[in-house]
């Protein structure tokens, strides 16, 4: 999965339209092989990093790819579903989940629950590059769409869509939870 040179692209991409901030305490949900996650350790050098994937061969992957960050707990990975959140023992800056929702048991709960352990005015990215086959730009508009209703029926406010242009092309959805929680 690592070695797609899409997948690497689109990762590097939210992790840089997130504004990752040297102290900020970031979770990806459905990190696979761990390269949304290493590039989220290079940004946030005085945060901490977290890691949910309910694949336990995901996690020895990315494991490997970020041991240094693990070693220094810059980086923390945890085998777990995103239906089993682990508690945080501070609220987050940023979550964000890259091809990962669409195996979620249930997305609107998920996300309303995302939206509890973020800090108010935390940011969201939800990522779909489509990888049905004859996927095009309608497709991940689609996808964009439906990504961009999930977080505004959760409570978060001021969605909007980016775009990467890939074949088939790439949907980022950013949001925020309101001030007031
Ligand atoms: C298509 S892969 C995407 C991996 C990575 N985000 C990327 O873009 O390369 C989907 C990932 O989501 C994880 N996943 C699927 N369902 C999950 C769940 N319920 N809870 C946590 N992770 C899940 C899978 O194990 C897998 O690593």
């Amino acid at each position: 999965m690592a070695h797609r040179s899409s997948n690497r692209q689109r990762s590097l991409w939210v992790v840089s339209l997130l504004d990752v901030q040297p102290t900020d305490r970031v979770l990806e949900v459905g990190f696979g092989p761990g390269v949304a996650i290493a590039e989220l350790a290079r940004r946030a050098t005085r945060g901490r990093v977290y890691g949910v994937d309910h694949s336990d061969v995901m996690v020895r992957q990315a494991g490997k790819r970020n041991a240094a960050a693990i070693r220094v707990r810059r980086v923390e990975l945890l085998h777990a579903s995103v239906d089993r959140l682990p508690p945080f023992d501070e609220p987050l800056d940023a979550v964000l989940a890259v091809n990962s929702l669409g195996f979620w048991p249930d997305p609107a709960r998920h996300l309303k629950e995302l939206r509890r352990v973020l800090r108010p005015g935390g940011r969201i990215a939800l990522v779909s590059q489509p990888r049905c086959p004859g996927a095009t730009a309608d497709t991940t508009a689609r996808a964009g769409r439906e990504l961009h209703d999930l977080l505004t029926g959760a409570g978060f406010v001021a969605a909007r869509m980016e775009t990467l242009p890939l074949t088939p092309p790439v949907a980022c959805v950013l949001a925020t939870k309101p001030a007031d929680g």
